[in-house]
């Protein structure tokens, strides 16, 4: 049968004012504010589930939050290649990172349906509820429930309103003692592959519309506490003071020394808080955040043991407890070289060269490199911007990426099968 492929600039624009309905479902402020279990987790989804149906596939939500869609292969029950990314947000972000790869995959599936074109395997799409972890400090929350490797401890984890995870969900109608049974076992899965926006310049700077994902960096996050002596801002003398806020700034210009000398390290702090928070008080308490990233794991390793060394050492110097709390590790994922291989080569046909190239960002790919072989096709943002409301890319750009997309799909072949 002769495979039509899709007009780029027509799915291209058709994707983007799907893009564009997504970011509709936003809490209010400038950007993409979409977190885990909220009113806006629940509007998107309405819309996904009923785009995976209108593909021709079975939709639902499961236990956590996930939306699922799954289209048959050429006989019911077949090893499925799951694609997709996550519906949620970080505050203020952009409406690209994570939605497009739920979008192009949902836009391959219906071409496929059109045509009632049945593969060798099943297809699925996930829009995974919470991979940012915005609302409780957590990550790959639906990611790690497919792969077997949820942290239920984080059930208990509070958000700034006090709400549990497991009170969330529940709200949410979700099903916490469910989570488990999600676990998919590896021999009903043959990949995972993540279309997602590169977040960095190197496509653009190359004039790239696409890019082949060779690996994702391996990420610590940590949660640190300062407690120092709340005082009078007028008459505690400089050198008895215990500032819990002075110490946090000497560790956080210590997370970015240590990360710019560190060998293709990143370290950031993103989140900071001061109490009691007022003009005239020496701050007795602090918390911040730690963000650290490397592609070699042992290299992320030495990063926080050195910087967990050197916040004691400043914090004992200047009079301050400090508690350090490792809230998420993810290690680095490897892209499998099949897959990299099958995704060039469909990029290759698309008429772009393949350019491999590392993800600083984490994914999902992260938590289902647990059960089976990951594989990333990116695709370029303006100015490599992205975590911000001015994240941007192009109708056709999204076009070229569902026509790539579609040709590895129709071209996926597992190690070991031969053509038929
Ligand atoms: O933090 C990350 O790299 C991703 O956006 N969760
Ligand atoms: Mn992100
Ligand atoms: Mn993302």
């Amino acid at each position: 049968m002769a495979e039509d492929m899709p007009d780029a600039d027509v799915i291209g624009a058709h994707m983007m004012a799907r893009l564009d309905a997504l970011a509709a479902h936003s809490e209010p402020g400038e950007g993409l504010t979409r977190r885990f279990a909220s009113a806006e987790h629940r509007a998107a989804s309405a819309l996904i589930l009923g785009w995976m149906s209108d593909a021709g596939m079975a939709a639902h939500m499961d236990a956590v939050g996930n939306c699922v869609g799954r289209y048959e292969g050429l006989e019911p029950g077949l090893p499925a290649l799951i694609m997709g990314s996550h519906q949620d947000s970080v505050r203020n972000g952009g409406r690209y990172d994570g939605m497009l790869g739920i979008v192009t995959p949902i836009a391959c599936v219906a071409a496929l349906n059109k045509r009632t074109e049945r593969l060798p395997f099943a297809i699925e799409v996930l829009a995974f509820g919470d991979e940012e972890g915005v609302r409780f400090q957590s990550s790959l929350l639906g990611s790690r429930a497919l792969a077997g490797a949820f942290d239920f401890e984080a059930l208990e984890r509070v958000d700034e309103d006090g709400i549990t995870m497991r009170g969330a969900m529940q709200g949410f109608g979700l099903d916490p003692e469910a989570i488990g049974g999600l676990a998919r076992k590896p021999e009903h899965v043959l990949a995972f592959v993540e279309v997602h926006i590169e977040q960095g310049p190197v496509l653009e700077a190359e004039g790239l519309a696409l890019g082949v994902v060779t690996g994702i960096s391996g990420a610590d996050r940590l949660e640190v506490t300062l407690g120092g002596m709340a005082g009078h801002a007028g008459t505690v003398p400089m050198g008895q003071r215990s500032d819990a806020l002075a110490a946090a700034a000497e560790c956080i210009l210590a997370v970015e020394a240590q990360a710019a000398a560190g060998d293709n390290t990143v370290g950031t702090v993103g989140m900071i808080a001061a109490r009691p928070g007022a003009v005239n008080v020496i701050p007795g308490w602090v918390s911040f955040s730690v963000d650290l990233r490397s592609p070699d794991d042992a290299v992320r390793q030495g990063l926080v043991d050195n910087l967990r060394r050197e916040f004691t050492a400043i914090c004992a110097r200047r009079g301050v407890t400090v508690e350090i709390e490792n809230s998420h590790e993810g290690e680095a994922a490897a892209c499998a070289p099949w897959l990299i291989e099958q995704i060039s080569a469909a990029v290759a046909e698309e008429g772009i060269t393949p350019r491999r190239l590392p993800s600083g960002a984490g994914h999902d790919g992260m938590a289902m490199d647990a059960i089976t072989d990951i594989g990333m096709l990116f695709v370029r943002c303006q100015g490599g911007i992205s975590h911000n409301p001015d994240e941007a890319i192009t109708a056709a750009d999204a076009g070229t990426a569902a026509r790539a997309l579609l040709r590895f799909i129709r071209a996926f072949q597992p190690p070991g099968e031969t053509s038929t």
